[in-house]
């Protein structure tokens, strides 16, 4: 079994397809999430599973791979015991939660605007452009740019899953460079695909980071790297002078006039 620990989850669900659907049980979605390239001691680690349920879990595993033998299961040793219910966040972890709720509101928005593109009237154009500045400004060198250049350096850049987060971001700003193009040349239909593809693609990012990356994080710094993390966060914002005022005026706007229901969940 410590063979198939240090294998690549992908690689163990090609061979034993059966193992998704007992992941799945344990809502450990390895099949569509992009993470999926983790090992499957990554996975215990990450998804963090109380003792109890972590042995079940390895067990039914063990019982795919190698039927009717029994099979020994080390116990992997958790530094703190696993959440039950909502995670509480440590005070910089919980601000980056903080600063993926206006994200959320705007991509909860994109399919209405979408639905009301308007690309002939100066306030239709100024309302895609206003979006995009949302995502370049807030998004990506206020909220990115704390991630890449401060909190993921405590952890080890080659890991699979902070590949994963660094090529979503990318992908993010590739969406972005697209919608300026597709807007110059007023195409609607290839700005909508990226705003809808960027919606899709930050949606799962988003979630990625509160559900799994971002618990798993706090759990794996220590006491000292967190003030010294949410010092460096105070810092970075300081010395940018940036205020988000202006991006939740947008988004209070939007929302009263597509539809105050929705705007806030998603
Ligand atoms: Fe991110
Ligand atoms: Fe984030």
């Amino acid at each position: 079994m410590e063979a198939f620990l240090n294998k690549g989850i992908k690689e163990i669900i090609d061979q034993y397809p059966d193992v998704e659907k007992i992941l799945d049980q344990y809502d450990i979605g390895c099949g569509p999430c992009s993470v999926g390239i983790c090992q499957l001691k990554d996975i215990v680690d990450i998804h963090n599973l109380p003792e109890a349920q972590e042995q079940e879990l390895m067990q039914k595993i063990a019982g795919i791979i190698y039927p009717g033998q029994d099979v020994k299961i080390r116990s992997a040793k958790k530094k703190t015991p696993a959440a039950g219910g909502g995670t509480k966040f440590s005070p910089p972890m919980q601000r980056l939660v903080d600063e993926h709720v206006l994200i959320k509101r705007w991509i909860a928005l994109i399919p209405r605007v979408v639905d009301h593109l308007d690309l002939e009237s100066d306030d239709g154009r100024q309302l895609i452009l206003d979006g995009i500045d949302l995502i370049r400004s807030y998004a990506d060198r206020y909220h990115h740019a704390k991630e890449e250049d401060i909190l993921f350096e405590y952890f080890d850049q080659d890991s699979e899953i902070l590949q994963v987060m660094y090529q979503d971001h990318t992908t993010g700003r590739d969406h972005v460079k697209a919608m300026v193009e597709a807007l110059d040349r007023q195409d609607r239909q290839t700005l909508a695909e990226h705003l809808l593809a960027y919606r899709e693609l930050l949606s799962g990012h988003i979630q990625k980071e509160d559900e799994i990356l971002f618990p798993w994080m706090d759990r794996n710094l220590s006491t000292s790297q967190v003030g010294e993390l949410f010092a460096k966060f105070n810092e970075v914002d300081k010395k940018r002078g940036f205020s988000p005022d202006k991006y939740l005026k947008f988004i209070e706007k939007l929302e009263k006039q597509f539809n105050p229901q929705e705007g806030k969940d998603g």
